[in-house]
């Protein structure tokens, strides 16, 4: 048995987008009390601050306000990011949203945004964030979904998250012999603000929140690929 472990999480950096809510601001709430710094990232300001505030000011939580699908927001981001904090150890691409299911029954400009949020904004948080990561020997996260493995009916959704699996798995594949390691999160249902009726026998946002810590804990040798994780009353 390895007695190795990564040193402890005091110090080092983790970038989060989405952490103005739900399954972001878990992990940012479950990682401060790890004692990661982090940086918060999403469009609600206030929540972020409010949030940077409930963490421990300043010194151990930085908000900034960031559209992913804004290349110069993403820029402006890890510049404030590696300013505040000098070093990314880690970065949580977790922002994104869904739509109703069927190929008539949503708009397509939310077709259009959730396309840029989901994939293009992810994409965008790696080519902000790799130089950093590939200095650090970080780590790299993207949230995916059950419904980025198994397809759902009519769910434009489901493809993006398929999209942000692949981008994981090409990422790991573009970023073997770095040190970096990748890690796809993939929850099931999680009761958090993306559903208008909140669902329930759901899983809960710290419940995917561990999930990342637990990759995120691993030694340096040890890349945890995918975590698939859903509540067990799941189809
Ligand atoms: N809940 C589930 O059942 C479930 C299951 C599998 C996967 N997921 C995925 O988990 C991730 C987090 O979702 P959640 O369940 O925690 O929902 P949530 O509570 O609605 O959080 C979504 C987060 O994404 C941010 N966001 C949306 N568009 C953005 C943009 N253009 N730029 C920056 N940030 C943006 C939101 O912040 P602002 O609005 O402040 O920008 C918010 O912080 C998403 O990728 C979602 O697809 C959710």
């Amino acid at each position: 048995m390895s007695n190795e472990t990564k040193a402890p999480a005091s110090g080092r950096v983790l970038m989060i987008t989405g952490a103005s809510s739900g399954i972001g601001a878990a992990t940012a709430r479950r990682a401060g009390a790890e004692g990661w710094r982090l940086v918060l990232a999403a469009r609600s300001i206030d929540r972020l601050d409010a949030l940077a505030k409930e963490l421990g000011g300043s010194e151990r939580a930085l908000a900034v306000r960031c559209d992913v699908t804004e290349w110069e927001d993403q820029q402006r981001l890890s510049a404030a990011t590696l300013e505040a904090f000098g070093r990314i150890d880690a970065v949580f691409a977790n922002a994104g949203f869904g739509g109703p299911r069927g190929f008539l029954n949503d708009t397509p400009e939310h077709w259009r945004e959730m396309i840029l949020t989901n994939i293009y904004g992810a994409a965008l948080t790696l080519r902000a964030t790799i130089p950093a990561l590939k200095e650090s020997r970080g780590h790299l996260l993207l949230t995916s979904s059950v419904a980025g493995r198994r397809v759902l009916p009519g769910s434009l959704y489901s493809c993006t998250k398929h999209a942000v699996t692949a981008m994981g798995e090409a990422a790991r594949q573009d970023l073997n012999g770095s040190g970096v390691r990748v890690t796809l999160i993939e929850p099931g249902m999680t009761d958090t603000p993306f559903f208008d009726k909140r669902p329930t026998d759901a899983l809960q946002d710290d419940d995917v929140a561990r999930a990342v810590s637990y990759a995120l804990a691993q030694p340096p040798h040890v890349d945890v690929s995918e975590i698939l994780i859903r509540p067990v009353q799941a189809g």
